[in-house]
């Protein structure tokens, strides 16, 4: 089957920056694909490649097996994005910027309308279909970018941080809202700070970091490279940890923590049988033991550690609002 993205050594520069060094990626029709990586790891300049709004110093990308460049229109219209910044038409009433944006990729204006309306109907803000895009709440400019994305009934859904500095509920609402859309059978490319959203979400996750792509896996393979900690309470409380305990095939460290002892382990549930049977053999009694599960989290930042003071944040996002200016091309979207 074609794949959903295909991309190979792509480069990407804005002048001495090296935005995109070298990425490729695939991403299989029908996935639910998370990209992750610190700001400024080039995940924006990722998805404007893919949508035309960037151009690739080098190598290629595909969307369906269409070539971004040579192909443009094929690929462009296969893909929604909400991007992640607000670039919309301010001055028309939301359902009116819908109708636009569907007319503009090729959709009948009778058929236009009907869409516009399904759109609005499915992020549920149909009542507000005669508001300016000014004078809806952040919430429901949120869900606005959403509708927009959709309109075109695309097959591959692109969510550029769709969540951030969204409430909890809207969260829960936007995730049901695209875990349904991936049941349908639509692709989606999800871009996230939040580690809990991709791990919930995902069936895969790409992690990136300075233009380059650091690892792709499930996010239950990343985790079992993370490390776990098992902590055990101890009926009394040793004056040392039992050498025994340290020689434990698996165990990379053990250390006193208050009325027991605290292990790190590679699998702490593997590990767990083999450490209460040593401590009892060495006369301690285990009252009480918790295997705490390394964190996507955690995993991630240990991939993506980098010197301190390498500030990304605000970085990236001048980085968005100069690509507005450099590609005059937002207002497609
Ligand atoms: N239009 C641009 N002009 C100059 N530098 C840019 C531009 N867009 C992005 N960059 C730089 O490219 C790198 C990647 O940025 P970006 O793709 O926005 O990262 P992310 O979305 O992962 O936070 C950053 O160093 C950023 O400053
Ligand atoms: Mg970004």
């Amino acid at each position: 089957m074609t794949l959903a993205i295909r991309t190979e050594d792509l480069v990407k520069d804005y002048g001495d920056v090296r935005a995109l060094d070298g990425l490729s990626l695939e991403v299989e029709q029908g996935e639910f694909f998370g990209l992750l990586g610190p700001n400024g790891a080039g995940k924006t300049t990722f998805i404007n490649t893919l949508v035309g709004l960037a151009r690739a110093t080098g190598g290629t990308a595909e969307v369906f097996g269409h070539d971004v460049a040579d192909d443009y229109r094929e690929a462009r219209n296969r893909i929604g994005l909400a991007p992640q910044e607000f670039n919309v038409d301010r001055f028309f009433p939301i359902r009116e910027v819908l109708e636009h944006k569907a007319g503009y990729h090729g959709v009948p204006p009778a058929e236009a309308s009907e869409r516009a309306d399904e759109a609005l109907r499915t992020v549920g803000i149909y009542d507000k279909r005669d508001t300016r895009f000014d004078w809806l709440s952040g919430g429901m400019k949120r869900r606005f970018l959403l509708a927009r994305a959709l309109v075109t009934d695309p097959d591959l859904l692109i969510l550029d941080e769709p969540t951030a500095g969204v409430d909890v509920e809207l969260r829960r609402d936007l995730w049901e809202l695209i875990e349904r859309l991936n049941a349908g059978g639509t692709t989606i490319l999800l871009t996230t700070h939040y580690i809990e959203e991709a791990e919930r979400l995902c069936d895969r996750v790409a992690i990136m970091d300075e233009g380059r792509r650091v690892e792709v896996a499930t996010p239950d393979e990343l985790r079992a490279r993370g490390t776990d900690t098992v902590r055990l309470t101890l009926a009394q409380r040793p004056a040392a940890v039992p050498s025994a305990v340290r020689a434990i095939d698996g165990v990379q460290d053990a250390t006193l923590d208050g009325d027991g002892l605290s292990v790190t382990a590679a699998g702490g549930g593997r590990v767990a049988p083999d450490l209460m049977r040593t401590l009892e053999d060495a006369g301690h009694r285990v009252v009480d033991i918790d295997i705490r599960r390394a964190s996507l989290e955690e995993v991630f930042v240990a991939m993506t550690r980098r010197d301190e003071g390498g500030d990304g944040a605000e970085n990236g996002h001048d980085a968005e609002r100069e690509i507005a200016a450099a590609d005059g091309g937002l207002h497609d979207e």
